[in-house]
């Protein structure tokens, strides 16, 4: 199967590109449940996808977007939470109800339960339209790290080292309390119908390499969306370093 590969030319193209399919997808289907996800690579996208709106307003009262993943053991109002990430880059701008907003608590006394609320909620609304991906730099998607089953479904992971450290510092969290990441599982992700993983910078070049090119295997999380049916590959051109 052709992998569906978009290599924009520059960043700003990048993020409009990103910002016009997540448009393109609440216009085309007013009930959408879109998955957005967090970091640094999507916060544009977000920020354009407000702008587009602002300037052509349409109804959204029945759009769902919902958090891929997110932190617990953090206020859910630190700045990198991924429920406030999201709220400020995108959610508010698009008037999106509350209601229609789903994101796991960062906080609560029985995790496990909160992963099956979550991803009941969302079959509820039936199921994933569009699911819009980050790429870690050891292939992670969402929290799911390299070695996380391709059955895996919602469940609370490990963050990378370097996530965790940074989280900790600026969260003043003790190192005896546990910081984790509540993510949608591999399943889920490859059960959503459209999925749009988007890469930019040359930090992620050879990993997209991998994720494109290399074996389908857990040691490389996103390898797994080689086998999905309606897969886009959103790149710039420095992530796009290594593709031919
Ligand atoms: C974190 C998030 C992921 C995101 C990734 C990429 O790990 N949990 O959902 O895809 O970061 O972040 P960035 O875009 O900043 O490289």
């Amino acid at each position: 199967m052709a992998l569906k590969i978009t290599i924009a030319e520059n960043e700003a193209e990048f993020d409009r590109m990103a910002a016009w399919q997540i448009i393109r997808e609440m216009l085309v289907n007013p009930k959408a449940v879109i998955g957005l996800a967090t970091g640094r690579t999507t916060k544009n996208m977000h920020l354009i996808v407000g702008d587009i709106y602002k300037a052509n307003p349409f109804d959204t009262s029945s759009i769902t977007l919902f958090g891929l993943d997110e932190v617990t053991n953090v206020p859910r109002e630190y700045a990198g939470a991924c429920y406030t990430m999201l709220k400020n880059e995108i959610v508010e701008a698009l008037k999106i109800k509350d209601k229609n907003f789903i994101i796991p608590p960062t906080l609560s006394d029985n995790f496990e339960k909160e992963c099956r609320i979550f991803q009941s909620e969302l079959e509820k609304r039936g199921g994933i339209d569009l699911q819009i991906l980050g790429l870690g730099t050891n292939g992670h998607l969402g929290f799911n790290q390299p070695g996380t089953p391709f059955g895996q479904e919602t469940w609370i992971s490990k963050m990378d080292e370097e996530l965790e450290a940074r989280i900790r510092k600026e969260t003043n969290t003790p190192p005896e309390k546990e910081l984790g990441g509540i993510t949608l599982g591999l399943k889920n992700i490859m059960h959503s119908r459209k999925i749009l993983l988007v890469a930019k910078g040359e930090a992620k070049a050879s990993i997209v390499k991998e994720m494109l090119y290399g074996s389908v295997t857990p040691d490389v999380p996103a390898s797994i969306l080689q086998l999905h049916p309606n897969c886009e590959f959103l790149l710039d051109r420095e992530a796009a370093k290594y593709i031919t």
